[in-house]
């Protein structure tokens, strides 16, 4: 009849469904998923309505052909506008989102701001919501009124235009992350680069002279972003979508997704793997972490998946990629440890008896994305002894990766200084 009954334990409670496995939020008409059978495919919904579009007659676009035919951005596209563009449409859309990934100057002073040891994603969680001050047209509290009126021209651009400026700045917020751990100064976005080109620019650059990024790491990563542009109603997703119907700008919804990434049993997986994998050591210390994980005392970060009940089809794919990131980086030393760890988990009757396969998060390790990952996210041990001058920062990357040291200069200038050392190693100036 409408009526709660309420006792001690039940008092304040009104939803109890954990995991949102038995709530739907809304039918995605965005991307489709048969967890039991591997099946990820964009634009499935739409295509009941405009026929078969996708190249093998099926319905929707198979995440396997979008990767080997199509970039992210074009998929991004896909995703937002319901089809792929035209060629022509492309060129406009590739614009529009390149001519809007610079951030306003002073949004340099912001990102100062964090300590040098600030984790990447807290950071860009912050950014996407200080983003969200600068555009008050993008803002219904203080245009005083709902922000789009349906069907209205206007609105539709005002919608666009936050469209471009989220996808654009993303990946500028992100090497801006990435650069106040290095203590390094930050980078323009550059003109005539792709987009992952253009990130991967804006992480690396120290000034050299006709620099430009590994064409192989710079596709490796646009098929890395096009497998994680959408993903049904998982939780960031869902967070977006709760912290939206508030009628929150779309900046600060963002950020609310974004923090919901961060988590190690979402996004924040694939910083767990390789965290795990660092703590294992070696091959020969997999089956006793295999033990501790069936005690419950340890989790296999990378394994298992709410909807997936059998291996992730994202994973295939990545650990494709990775036989052309290897071919430039070499392979990883995590690689052993992570290929005894599956091959371990895989044929073991408790993972099995679980279902609990490796996910997209496990096989990014396959794709040596330990060498876009280590330095973005692992935690620097830092000291420093700035006994003379303005020194920044010292920081030593305990998985081994070099130091830097920005001797940064008052007048805005800095040295940066790059020698190998071992892990942990401390340095004094
Ligand atoms: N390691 C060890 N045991 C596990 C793991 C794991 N990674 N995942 C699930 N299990 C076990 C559970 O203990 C449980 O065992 P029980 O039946 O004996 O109690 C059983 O498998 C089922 O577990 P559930 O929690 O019901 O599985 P669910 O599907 O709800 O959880 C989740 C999914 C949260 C992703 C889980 O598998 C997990 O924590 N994995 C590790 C984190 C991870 O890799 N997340 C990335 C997901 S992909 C993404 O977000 C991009």
């Amino acid at each position: 009849k409408g009526e709660r009954e309420e006792n001690e334990t039940s008092k304040g409670l009104r939803v109890s469904d954990k995991g949102f496995l038995n709530t739907a939020v809304l039918r995605s008409e965005i991307t489709y998923i048969d967890g039991d059978a591997g099946v990820l495919r964009y634009r499935y919904v739409f295509s009941i309505f405009m026929g078969d579009i996708s190249s093998n007659g099926s319905r929707g676009y198979p995440i396997e052909d979008l990767a080997v035919h199509s970039s992210h951005l074009e998929t991004a596209y896909l995703l937002i506008y319901g089809s792929l563009p035209s060629s022509s449409q492309l060129q406009v859309w590739e614009e529009e989102v390149a001519h809007h990934a610079v951030v306003h100057a002073d949004a340099e002073q912001f990102f100062r701001s964090f300590r040098y040891d600030a984790h990447p994603m807290a950071i860009l969680t912050s950014a996407f919501a200080y983003l969200g001050s600068y555009y008050s047209e993008a803002n219904p509290s203080l245009q005083g009124q709902t922000l789009f009126t349906k069907g209205s021209l206007d609105s539709l651009a005002v919608m666009d235009k936050q469209i471009y400026r989220l996808i654009g700045k993303a990946t500028t917020l992100a090497a801006m992350a990435y650069r106040v751990r290095q203590g390094r100064n930050f980078v323009t976005p550059p003109t005539g680069l792709s987009y992952t080109g253009s990130f991967l620019y804006q992480m690396d650059f120290l000034g050299q002279e006709n620099y430009k990024p590994n064409p192989v790491l710079e596709k490796a990563l646009d098929v890395l972003f096009l497998l994680h542009a959408d993903h049904e109603l998982n939780a960031s997703a869902t967070t977006v979508l709760q912290t939206g119907s508030s009628l929150v700008d779309p900046y600060s919804a963002i950020a609310a997704g974004c923090a919901s990434l961060y988590g190690p049993l979402h996004g924040g997986a694939n910083e767990a793997v390789i965290r795990m994998l660092i703590s294992i050591g070696s091959p020969a210390n997999v089956p006793a972490f295999i033990e501790a994980v069936k005690k419950r005392e340890k989790v296999l970060s990378g394994f298992g998946h709410r909807v997936y009940k059998t291996s992730d089809p994202r994973s295939f794919i990545v650990r494709k990629t990775a036989d052309e990131v290897f071919k430039v980086t070499g392979k990883d030393e995590l690689l052993d440890t992570a290929m005894a760890l599956h091959d371990a988990a895989m044929n073991d009757e408790y993972f099995i008896k679980r279902k609990l396969a490796p996910n997209v998060d496990f096989c990014f390790v396959f794709a040596g994305v330990a060498s876009f990952i280590v330095p973005w996210c692992q935690s620097a041990d830092i000291t420093w002894s700035a006994t003379q001058g303005p020194y920044n920062l010292i920081m030593v990357a305990p998985g081994g990766c070099d130091a830097v040291v920005d001797l940064g200069d008052q007048d805005g200038t800095s040295t940066t200084w790059t020698p190998n050392v071992a892990p942990g190693t401390q340095l004094e100036l």
